[in-house]
């Protein structure tokens, strides 16, 4: 196992055998060994660094129906909210007075939002935060309407792939098809955006295989932020019986794209958090380098719930804030509330 992680250490690459035969052995010890190796290389590229994002989760209306997701279009449960672009730019507003300098927009695929409504929001933010970068989540859209929004002033965009495992993505997404995930990825970072692909990590049915192509399909796109989290179930779906995946997986998970990928943007997940009291700080650890706490208005936060018990839904930005850092600082961090770009990246 050493001589593995080892190589995996020296080369930022490994096979797809010793991937596979890494994530079938790897025990507590070894884990301890990946996990330190994956700290030493984030200190050597971003040192002892957190970069925090503030995300507002705008609208928690989706056409899509991915079956583990609780924002699922056909879930009759959900009770469905928007905010306007004052809400938005006051949700930016109240996070550049605590520090911010990322908004991470993100929602679920609404068309509310057209692209001359989201560019209008752009621009905006732009105007009143031209030192902020701007982050969007929403889904897929075309080549044209990602140009658009980067255009207007977007500097990076987070679509996980979910999957890799052209079979698992198929049976999560009814009416979508893993290639045209990969095409809006390719298409992003064509147009000259900071990228974030990922997967979700413990999903039923998923097993150390598709890891392997997860971890494969990341090092031959390399982008430039990668999220990676639990599988939570969520009450209304047909997963809501199932089990979450688990922290010593995502841990493992994430200490393997940070050697793969040194300069990445890993954020540690609130979904990481939510699985376990110390899961964030584990993430941290293990050589993820971002947290992203919310901004959203406290009077929405209970309705953006895309898996069950999610934490931080009732805390105010601003304790929220302070609780995090706290978090961060005690377990050996230093907090940067830069932009916090890639290393590699510049706007073109
Ligand atoms: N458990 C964990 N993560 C989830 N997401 C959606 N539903 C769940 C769930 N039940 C993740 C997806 C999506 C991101 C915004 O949230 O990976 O890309
Ligand atoms: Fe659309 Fe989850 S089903 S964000």
């Amino acid at each position: 196992m050493k001589e593995i992680i080892d190589e995996l250490y020296e080369k930022n690459d490994l096979d797809e055998h010793r991937l596979l035969y890494l994530l079938n052995n790897i025990d507590e010890k070894s884990r301890e060994y990946l996990t330190s190796k994956a700290h030493e290389k984030r200190l050597k590229h971003y040192g002892n660094k957190v970069y925090l994002r503030g995300i507002i989760e705008f609208t928690n209306y989706c056409k899509n129906n991915c079956l583990y997701c609780g924002i699922r279009g056909e879930n009759k449960n959900a009770e469905r909210y928007r905010l306007s672009l004052e809400d938005i730019l006051d949700c930016c507003n109240s996070g550049y007075r605590l520090g911010y300098r990322t908004f991470v927009l993100q929602g679920g695929e609404d068309p509310y939002y057209t692209d001359d409504k989201l560019v209008e929001l752009l621009k905006a933010i732009k105007t009143n935060f031209p030192d902020c970068a701007i982050t969007l989540s929403i889904g897929e859209k075309s080549y044209d309407s990602y140009k658009k929004y980067y255009e207007a002033g977007a500097d990076r965009y987070l679509l996980r792939h979910e999957t890799a495992s052209k079979k698992l993505y198929q049976r999560l997404h009814p009416n979508m098809e893993l290639e045209n995930r990969v095409q809006c990825l390719r298409n992003l970072k064509e147009i000259g955006y900071q990228v974030g692909a990922g997967f979700m990590v413990g999903i039923p049915g998923q097993t150390n295989e598709d890891f392997v192509e997860d971890l494969v399909f990341l090092k031959e796109l390399q982008p430039h932020m990668v999220g990676l989290g639990p599988f939570i179930p969520h009450k209304d779906t047909i997963f809501k019986d199932e089990k979450s995946g688990t922290v010593e997986t995502t841990v493992t998970l994430l200490a393997i794209v940070r050697m793969l990928l040194p300069d990445v943007l890993l954020p540690s997940t609130t979904a990481l958090g939510t699985i376990s009291p110390m899961g964030r700080e584990k993430g941290l650890k293990a050589g993820g380098n971002v947290v992203m706490p919310n901004l959203s208005p406290t009077t929405v936060r209970e309705k953006y719930m895309l898996y069950d018990n999610k934490i931080c839904t009732g805390d105010e930005a601003a304790e929220c804030r302070k609780c995090i850092e706290n978090r961060i600082v005690s377990a050996g961090f230093s907090l940067d509330l830069s932009r916090g770009d890639n290393n590699l990246w510049s706007r073109k």
